[in-house]
């Protein structure tokens, strides 16, 4: 769980972004090793979400490069690196609010759909063997998240803590490589994280390589084996947990915010 030398699938090489002339990301070098959680933290608006967008090709680099399994993705298009194997949750949770559970969680896994157009409107038996196979691995992340009682439920009526699942459940149906959760567990009791910090060890336990940003110090040195620390788009810290969290130049970080 801990094998920082295994290939990265992620890694970022001397990355930076400007915002008007103002830099929001500045000479960042991370990785992310398949098999394991690394954690992305800092103060608000040191550029985490930036970081995100830059990897998934939402946003487009200033300098720097952005390598996927060791090919140099910076110019490759947000749709294109989704389906090379990026999956990523929101910050802000974005849901087909009027759809139900079942529909949020089967549109990841169509992003892979194999047999085309006509054959699913001609109902062709590819194509139902394909729709067969997708429902039953839908349930079966309901099954994962507790939420199969609630598959024909609207996604817009239920809680926040249900609809952060949703989110997740979207991303991982995906079957990503690399799996970008920003502040996944915001707002949620210790309880709730936990049950969710256990499912995404169990996700990264598979070979996927995380990348999870967020503020709950707690869940963060419980899940992850590797930190990075940015302030003001720059990296300040990286390397264990335990170590890095007693770091002054972390708790000054955060103090001063
Ligand atoms: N589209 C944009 N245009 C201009 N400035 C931006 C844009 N997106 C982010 N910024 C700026 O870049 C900096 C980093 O923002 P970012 O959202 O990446 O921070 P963050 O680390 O995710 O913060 P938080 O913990 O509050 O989510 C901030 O100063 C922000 O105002
Ligand atoms: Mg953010």
């Amino acid at each position: 769980m801990n094998d920082r030398t295994a290939s990265p699938v992620l890694q970022l090489d001397n990355v930076g972004r400007r915002f008007g002339g103002l830099p929001a990301v500045d000479g960042l070098s991370i990785s992310a090793p398949p098999g394991t959680i690394t954690g992305l933290i800092g103060p608000n608006g040191a550029g985490k979400t930036t970081v995100v967008n830059l990897i998934m090709g939402i946003l487009k680099l200033t300098s720097g490069r952005v390598l996927f399994d060791g090919r140099d993705v910076s110019q490759v298009e947000a749709a294109d690196l989704a389906r090379a194997g990026m999956a990523r949750t929101f910050q802000n949770i974005r849901l087909v609010t009027e759809g139900t559970v079942l529909d949020n969680v089967l549109s990841g896994l169509h992003a892979h759909q194999r047999t085309g157009l006509w054959s699913n409107l001609l109902g062709l038996p590819s194509a139902r063997t394909e729709q067969r196979e997708h429902l039953r691995e839908a349930m079966a992340l309901l099954e994962r998240f507790g939420m199969a009682e609630l598959a024909e439920h609207r996604a817009g009526t239920l809680s926040y803590g249900h609809q952060r699942r949703i989110e997740m459940m979207r991303a991982l149906a995906m079957k990503p490589k690399l799996l970008l959760l920003d502040e996944p567990v915001a707002g949620m009791n210790d309880a709730e994280a936990a049950s969710l910090g256990r499912i995404f060890s169990e996700v990264a336990a598979e070979g996927v390589a995380i990348l999870l940003i967020e503020h709950n110090m707690r869940f963060v040195t419980q899940i992850c084996s590797h930190l990075y620390v940015v302030a003001s788009g720059r990296l300040i810290a990286e390397g264990p947990p335990e170590t890095v969290l007693a770091d002054p130049v972390v708790i000054e970080a955060y103090l001063g915010s």
